[in-house]
């Protein structure tokens, strides 16, 4: 078996702790920071419980080492793993440590969810190792990882990211611009926009808005991608549509009023009882379970697949 690189985690959260279990069950050794002594006291345990859900040894978690400073966690590493706070000044602050503390060589990856690359790295003497990694939560247990380029800055060191996540199980996908969003973000919110002034022109309530995804073209989007659907029916088709429908979508270009009202009224969705829809402890829990159902079923099957 080919010696696997030493991978640095910077921040055991809810993200950074999946992270570090993947590189680990893919045989790396990690080494796993947090300031926060009870983040670091409750990682291995969290370890323990994705080996359990996907049925893998205890050799995975074994493999991660908590470490209380950044120092520590980074020497000698192939790769870091940045998964703290989404704060911009505080990512540049760690980035800027990184490049002081980490080997000349080693790639710099951040897991934001939307803050632009180059905001991150502008000015520092390492930019062209740094590179965004956005996983999905949970992240072990959702393959994608959107792998971004920040134009002219750190193009020699995506390669060898998307290697490495590819080598860890994982399905990297190559951003070739610093958008806001990435790709998936963009797409999703996209169509959480049209959803939302669905809902605020009473055309529907929430709930069918939910079920007409799920029940509708949902079936068929984790095997059938939308620019795939076009060409499967035809692009002339895909025409005829957008002729009718383009004119008429919602274009709102800020924070929809009807999603500020919600909040503004402390409507926060789950955690409050109301959002979009109204929710009980019960049927919040209920939702919870059937996706972490859903998405350890696929993860399991995935990795039967890849081992027959
Ligand atoms: N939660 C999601 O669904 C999701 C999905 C994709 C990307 N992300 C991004 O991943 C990053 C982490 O999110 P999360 O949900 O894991 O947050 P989290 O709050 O669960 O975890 C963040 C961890 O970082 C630690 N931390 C605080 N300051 C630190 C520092 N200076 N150095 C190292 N660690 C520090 C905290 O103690 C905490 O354990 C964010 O940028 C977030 O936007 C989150």
């Amino acid at each position: 078996m080919t010696q696997r690189p030493l991978i640095a985690v910077v921040g055991a959260g809810l993200m950074g702790h999946g992270i570090a279990w993947i590189f680990a069950a893919a045989g790396s050794p990690v080494r796993l920071h947090d300031p926060s002594p009870e983040a670091r006291a409750t990682a291995p345990a969290k370890l323990s419980e994705i080996s359990a859900l996907l049925g893998r040894g205890a050799q995975a978690a074994e493999r991660v080492t908590l470490c209380v400073t950044l120092n520590e966690a980074v020497a000698g590493a192939g790769f870091v793993f940045e998964a703290a706070p989404e704060n911009l000044a505080l990512k540049r602050e760690i980035f800027a440590e990184l490049c002081r503390l980490a080997p000349p060589d080693a790639v710099l990856c951040t897991n934001t969810s939307a803050l632009p690359i180059g905001q991150i790295s502008q000015g520092l003497a390492c930019a062209d190792r740094i590179v965004g990694t956005h996983f999905w939560n949970p992240p072990h247990l959702v393959p994608l990882v959107e792998v971004v380029e920040v134009e002219g800055v750190n193009g020699a060191a995506i390669a060898p990211v998307m290697a490495l996540l590819a080598a860890a199980g994982r399905h990297p996908v190559h951003v070739r611009k610093d958008v806001p969003g990435f790709i998936g973000n963009r797409l999703q919110h996209a169509l959480k926009r049209e959803a939302i002034a669905l809902v605020a022109a009473g055309v529907c309530d929430a709930e069918t808005v939910d079920d007409v995804v799920k029940l509708g073209f949902g079936r068929r989007l984790a095997v059938l991608g939308p620019l795939e659907q076009s060409d499967l029916v035809g692009l002339d088709l895909t025409v005829a549509i957008h002729e009718t429908l383009m004119p008429d979508l919602d274009r709102t270009d800020r924070v929809h009023p009807y999603l500020a009202a919600r909040v503004a009224a402390g409507e926060l969705g789950m955690r409050t009882g109301q959002g979009f829809r109204r929710w009980t402890a019960e049927s919040a829990a209920a939702v919870r379970k059937r996706l972490a159902d859903f998405l350890a079923e696929s993860a399991r099957a995935e990795t039967q697949e890849q081992e027959s």
